[in-house]
């Protein structure tokens, strides 16, 4: 009978040599120094700079938008869903997005969608805003219109009229119109006063108009129609 345990043996101390060459050799210098893991790793996982530093971070030299945004009903949006991360802002040259088109940035989140939680304040773009930019009647820091933003650059009127800083956004702090929106100082009140009653009724078509005169009684629109045509109006034809 020939010696088969010699060739098997041999075959085994073979394997074993291969075994422990390959694992000095595929096994990272820094593999056992703290455990059964790379050490190296711990310092390069630490190593990467945050890409989002959050709104604190934005205080102190945006603190304007910053007061502006914390005061309005998109504190639950942070800065960098909209402006992107801003890793080393201000420190390098890449400038931070500024988005300028606000119907692709805000129907992300507003379009009326069936599957979308009610919670989510949403519109149907074509019947609320046509082609108009979202910004044109809404300040991406603070949009609720007659939020706390347009309160505050409408004091004094506010103070008077407290109803006006609805208003205010479209109309103008003074009731003079903000671009094509028509100027309500001056007015006459009988006049005013039709006119938010057919906006109200729908006899008047207007998206804008029809939504907010729907929010109105009859005594808010008595008053508004009162102070308006109380207020100067500018050169104009008092119909
Ligand atoms: C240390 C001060 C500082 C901080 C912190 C800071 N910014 Fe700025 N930011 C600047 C300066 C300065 C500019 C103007 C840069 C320019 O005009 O080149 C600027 C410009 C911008 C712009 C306009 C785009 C541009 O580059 O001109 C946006 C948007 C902006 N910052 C958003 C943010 C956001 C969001 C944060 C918080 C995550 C933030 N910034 C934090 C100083 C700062
Ligand atoms: C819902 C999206 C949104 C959020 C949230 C938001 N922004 Fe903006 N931001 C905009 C849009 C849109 C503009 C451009 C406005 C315009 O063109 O009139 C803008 C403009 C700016 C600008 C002016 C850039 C320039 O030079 O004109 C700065 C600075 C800025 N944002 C900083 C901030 C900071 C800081 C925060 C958080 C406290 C913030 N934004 C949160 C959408 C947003
Ligand atoms: C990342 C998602 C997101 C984006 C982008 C966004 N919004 Fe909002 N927005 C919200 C949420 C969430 C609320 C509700 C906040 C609450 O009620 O607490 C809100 C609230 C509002 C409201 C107030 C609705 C009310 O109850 O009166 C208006 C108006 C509005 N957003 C307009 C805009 C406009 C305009 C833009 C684009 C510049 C925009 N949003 C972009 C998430 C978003
Ligand atoms: C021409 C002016 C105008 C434009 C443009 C406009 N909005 Fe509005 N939006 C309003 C007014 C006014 C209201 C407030 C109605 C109210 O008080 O119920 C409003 C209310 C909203 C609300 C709150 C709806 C709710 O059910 O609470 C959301 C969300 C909104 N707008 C998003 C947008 C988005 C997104 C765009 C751009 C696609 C946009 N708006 C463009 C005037 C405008
Ligand atoms: C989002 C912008 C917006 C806001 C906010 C707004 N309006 Fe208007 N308003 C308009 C537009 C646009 C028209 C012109 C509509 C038309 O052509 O029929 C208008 C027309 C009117 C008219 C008719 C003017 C005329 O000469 O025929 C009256 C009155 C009026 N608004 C009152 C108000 C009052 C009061 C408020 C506050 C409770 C208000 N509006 C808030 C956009 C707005």
């Amino acid at each position: 009978m020939p010696n088969y345990g010699v060739r098997l043996i041999a075959l085994i101390v073979v394997f074993l040599a291969a075994a422990v060459s390959a694992r000095s050799y595929f096994t990272a210098d820094s593999f056992y120094r703290f455990g059964h893991y790379r050490a190296d790793s711990v310092a390069e996982i630490a190593a990467p700079k945050p890409v989002h530093k959050g709104p604190d971070y934005c205080q102190a030299c945006h603190t304007d938008r910053h007061t502006e945004w914390s005061a309005g009903v998109h504190k639950v949006v942070k800065c960098e869903v909209c402006h992107g991360p801003a890793r080393e802002h201000p420190d390098t040259t890449a400038k931070l997005p500024i988005p300028t088109d606000t119907v692709k940035l805000c129907t992300l989140c507003h379009e009326a969608m069936p599957a979308r939680p009610a919670a989510q304040p949403q519109i149907q773009v074509s019947q609320h805003a046509g082609t108009e930019q979202c910004k044109t009647c809404h300040n991406p820091h603070s949009p609720r219109i007659g939020g706390p933003a347009t309160a505050k650059a409408t004091a004094a009127p506010v103070a008077s009229q407290p109803l006006s800083a609805k208003c205010a956004a479209c109309h103008g702090a003074d009731g003079l119109g903000i671009g094509n929106f028509p100027a309500l100082a001056g007015q006459d009140a009988e006049y005013l006063i039709k006119q938010l009653h057919d906006y109200k009724s729908g006899a008047k078509q207007n998206v804008m108009m029809n939504t907010l005169a729907k929010s109105l009684s009859d005594q808010d629109i008595a008053d508004l129609a009162a102070y308006y045509a109380s207020l100067k109006g500018k050169d104009r034809q008092v119909k």
